[in-house]
């Protein structure tokens, strides 16, 4: 536990606090969202929802959390999955290693608490994939364990609460916030008391709109109080993703069928189907010491291509069709995806990389990741 007085906090007496339980948790019992995952105290069913809640907001979860449910019902349906199907319940929710972790921790629930969900906060928090805030969620909401559940939104409304002058976006400030949760936190109603946190924080106490005259927090508020509603939370501005020029290949053979590669394992989108890419910053390095953009255009094109036909061991012809280009951002970084598109008769594979020819009404069939569908979707834009 930290020193509040260190961190410039002024932590409240026992009243304060009590009555700020009391008028939080009455705002949530009139104001609660009606949500499928309140409805259950199932541990299982908690984790889905917020393992799916830190991906994308409520709206965009319900459908995901629903039918993935009906997929895979149990931790044993889970720790089973076929790889395929598995990524198909979490396409378009991104950040696939997120369900790959959960397939691993249900795993570990088979194998090592025998099949049974764990039931303390130390035990959640060993499985793959949960981290404090998740095992904090499952922990209170399933098990009425009085742990907090930290993440942004309730960060944003303990800098407000309190005034703190430390960064939300460090993750070694954390550790102030999870210290003003544990005293506050309700030991009756500690499910309750988070996620009324986390209703607050993605309306009235949102970070880009909020409405601070509405909270029902606003009187136990320093920064309300005092007029400096607006400097908090701090958040200082993160790094930006990184920049990259990505080359992909649509490669049709003489039955207008696709190529597609599947992605290593363990990278980036690993698992997924996709066109064959390149990533050429390392040939944009190399152009920049020529003059001109034709002289480079022109040197572009012809390295990419023949750095294709040398690791696929195929030789397309190519039909200089342009396409726009495509955009796709990750966290860390962001992709600018060049369309190239080719033919080829002859149809046999290197055996290094694991391709297969795909036909246009089979695509569905592959597990793609949001640039691949981007890409899919500008080529059939083009084609005529
Ligand atoms: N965001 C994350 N977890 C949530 C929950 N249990 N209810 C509403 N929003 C959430």
């Amino acid at each position: 536990m930290i020193n509040f007085s260190d961190y410039g906090i002024e932590m409240w007496d026992d009243e304060k606090i009590a009555s700020f339980r009391r008028t939080l948790l009455a705002w949530y019992d009139n104001e609660k969202r009606d949500l499928p995952w309140r409805r259950t105290k199932n541990p299982y069913h908690i984790w889905v929802s917020e393992i799916m809640l830190q991906q994308t907001q409520v709206a965009t979860v319900i459908p995901y959390y629903e039918r993935f449910l009906a997929w895979f019902p149990t931790v044993d349906a889970l720790a089973t999955a076929p790889e395929e199907k598995l990524l198909k319940a979490w396409e378009g929710l991104g950040y696939y290693s997120r369900v790959r972790n959960m397939q691993t921790a249900a795993q570990e629930i088979m194998d090592d608490f025998n099949g049974e969900f764990p039931s303390t906060y130390e035990a959640i928090l060993s499985l793959k994939g949960i981290g404090p805030y998740t095992a904090g969620a499952i922990a209170s909401i399933a098990f009425n364990l009085p742990e907090p559940a930290v993440d942004g939104n309730v960060m944003r409304v303990m800098a407000r609460l309190f005034e703190v002058n430390y960064d939300i976006g460090d993750p070694k400030n954390r550790k102030i916030f999870q210290a003003i949760m544990e005293v506050l936190i309700d030991p009756e109603r500690p499910g309750d008391f988070n996620q009324a946190l986390m209703d607050l924080g993605t309306d009235i106490e949102s970070a880009k709109n909020p409405r601070p005259d509405e909270s029902p927090i606003r009187f136990f508020s320093a920064a309300y109080l005092h007029g400096t509603y607006d400097k908090y939370p701090i958040k200082l501005p993160k790094k930006k993703p990184k920049p990259l020029q990505i080359q992909a290949f649509v490669i049709r053979n003489s039955t207008g069928d696709f190529l597609l590669e599947k992605n290593t394992d363990g990278r980036l989108l690993g698992g997924f189907w996709s066109f064959p890419i390149m990533e050429t910053n390392f040939i944009e390095q190399q152009l920049d010491l020529f003059e001109t953009d034709n002289a480079k255009n022109t040197l572009k094109t012809r390295s990419q291509k023949t750095l294709f036909k040398e690791d696929y061991q195929l030789n397309p012809t190519w039909t200089n069709q342009t396409f726009n280009h495509v955009k796709h951002t990750f966290s860390h970084q962001k992709w600018t995806i060049e369309l190239i598109e080719g033919s080829v008769n002859s149809t046999a594979f290197t055996k290094d990389r694991e391709l297969r020819w795909v036909a246009p009404d089979q695509l569905s069939a592959y597990p793609m990741a949001t640039p691949q569908k981007k890409m899919l979707k500008e080529y059939l834009k083009m084609e005529k």
